[in-house]
């Protein structure tokens, strides 16, 4: 294995041009040049003024940290999914994540940047010959072409383990690619969950899919590509240079976070914008709070503020939900969520439905931890609240597919708002591991679906499928789920 960063200037997100400060005006007693003196101190103030009505409309609409006023851009947003493959739903889909990732590459033109947690994207790792591989080694190969057409490739990625195999990184740094690890487990420990794509400083992917051929066709994941979003690309782009930064050898997490990391675009001030011509308000949060440098909402605080916000429902697809750190010892219990859950259940009576992902891994101790939440629900007091597992089924040949075959869903849906995130819904996923999500705000019906609209959509058509079963109908899922 050739050591990954090496040094590499870094190259901070766009500073807002600062004023140039004005030198002292010492007007000279002659009569033109007091005219010229009066003339240019009327200049003057009329600058400053100027000056001072860019700076607070900027600050009024979030966008004090890049100094460019309200976001213009054609922002277009698609929901992406992946089905795995042989499930099938009534009517047309969401275009898959493949055609998105597929697009994207297209459509660089100087840079690409992404941030995964491993890359599998061909099955050498499995060493079988699996026909479904084909899409994950497709988008390979169009990424291994991008540094000869003059496309400047970043990857951030965790530290690999024994447990994953190098040889996509090397080939990507063979390529040309530039490619750093970033020390997780040693910095925070935890590791680098995150999973998003930025092309260009106009387009992004982020969501639940791995650079893992699986995700493609063998696991179900749920993603969003934003296209012509400079505003939004460029503020992700804060949090992958805070990874590339931290990728250095010897790294350590700078405090405070140098001034071209932080942002504006928060839960108090989010960005406001039209997405497909709709009237929204987003911001990027970013998990653990260590990595998030000023004005940067922290993921667990945004996931609590969209709870915290409904008034009729939350809906929450994702693939493990534990009331506990998962993965430290001593075992500690964490019920930050589920406490916010319960009470939003019991003081504003609204409507929950939890949609977690059933397979042979799953926790034996996530299902007790789900009973509890769903005997909440009770028809005599009629506080709301529902748990149904999702099971991918497969045939006896998709069951051997090693980590394949399920649900790797990570978001929510209020009457409100969207939380489309990259994190499994447990305590070490927002104190010590690196994620990220989009919050999309958006209320106002325009022209079209809403993004919370669209992903309701999918989270019903989930919900009333055959793959999924109520947590209490125990018959159908105790065969299928949970190491037992
Ligand atoms: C982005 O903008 C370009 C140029 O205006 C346009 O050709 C392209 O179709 C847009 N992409 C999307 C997905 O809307
Ligand atoms: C990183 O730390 C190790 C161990 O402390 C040391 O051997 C190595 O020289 C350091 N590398 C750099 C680039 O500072
Ligand atoms: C979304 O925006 C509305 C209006 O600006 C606000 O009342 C609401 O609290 C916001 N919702 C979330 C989840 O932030
Ligand atoms: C999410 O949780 C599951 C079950 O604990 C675990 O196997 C998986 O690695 C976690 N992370 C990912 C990849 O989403
Ligand atoms: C609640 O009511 C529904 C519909 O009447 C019924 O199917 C269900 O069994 C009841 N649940 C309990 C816990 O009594």
């Amino acid at each position: 294995m050739k050591p990954y960063g090496v040094y590499e200037q870094l190259e901070p997100p766009e500073e807002p041009p600062a004023p140039t400060p004005p030198g002292r005006f010492t007007p000279k007693p002659s009569r033109g040049a007091l005219l010229s003196a009066v003339l240019v101190t009327l200049i003057f103030l009329f600058f400053i003024h100027f000056f001072h009505l860019c700076s607070s409309s900027a600050l009024r609409r979030g966008g004090g940290g890049n100094g460019d006023g309200p976001c213009a851009d054609p922002c277009r947003i698609v929901l992406v999914e992946s089905i795995p493959e042989g499930m099938s739903y009534e009517g047309a889909g969401n275009p898959s994540t493949f055609d998105a990732w597929l697009n994207l590459v297209g459509s660089a033109r100087r840079s690409l940047d992404v941030a995964a947690f491993y890359w599998t994207m061909t099955n050498e790792d499995t060493q079988t010959q699996e026909p479904s591989a084909s899409q994950g080694e497709r988008i390979l190969e169009e990424l291994l072409k991008l540094p000869a057409r003059g496309v400047s490739v970043r990857v951030a990625v965790n530290s690999p383990s024994s447990k994953f195999p190098l040889s996509d990184l090397q080939a990507l740094e063979r390529s040309g690619a530039a490619v750093r690890t970033v020390d997780m487990p040693r910095l925070t420990r935890g590791v680098l969950h995150t999973k998003f794509w930025i092309v260009d400083g106009a387009h992004l992917y982020i969501g639940s899919a791995n650079m893992d051929w699986r995700s493609l066709t063998q696991v179900k994941e749920l993603g969003t590509a934003v296209y012509n979003c400079s505003c939004l690309a460029r503020d992700l782009a804060k949090v992958f240079e805070a990874y590339w930064l931290l990728g250095l050898p010897n790294a350590s997490i700078p405090t405070p976070w140098p001034v071209s990391f932080s942002t504006s675009f928060n839960m108090e001030t989010p960005l406001e914008l039209n997405l497909n011509d709709t009237p929204a308000a987003v911001y990027f949060s970013s998990a653990p709070p260590p990595l998030c440098a000023p004005g940067r909402t922290e993921d667990l605080r945004a996931l609590l503020s969209v709870i915290d916000a409904a008034e009729e429902f939350v809906h929450v697809a994702v693939m493990s939900y534990l009331p506990t750190m998962e993965f430290s010892y001593p075992k500690r219990f964490w019920p930050a969520i589920d406490n916010r859950l319960r009470k939003a259940i019991f003081e504003r009576r609204v409507k929950v439905r939890l949609l977690v992902g059933c397979w042979p891994h799953s926790k034996a101790e996530m299902f007790p931890f789900l009973k509890s939440l769903a005997a909440v629900g009770d028809n005599r007091t009629r506080y709301s609240v529902e748990v149904r597992l999702f099971m991918v089924p497969s045939s006896a040949a998709q069951a051997r597919i090693p980590y394949a075959r399920v649900n790797h869903n990570k978001y929510m849906v209020t009457e409100k708002a969207a939380y489309i995130g990259t994190s499994n819904w447990s305590g070490d996923y927002f104190v010590q591991t690196a994620g990220s999500a989009l919050v999309v705000n958006q209320t106002q019906s325009g022209a079209g679906a809403t993004v919370p609209g669209q992903l309701r959509a999918v989270f019903e058509r989930d919900w009333s499928s055959p793959y999924s079963a109520d947590i209490g109908d125990t018959g159908r899922w105790e065969r299928l789920c949970g190491s037992r």
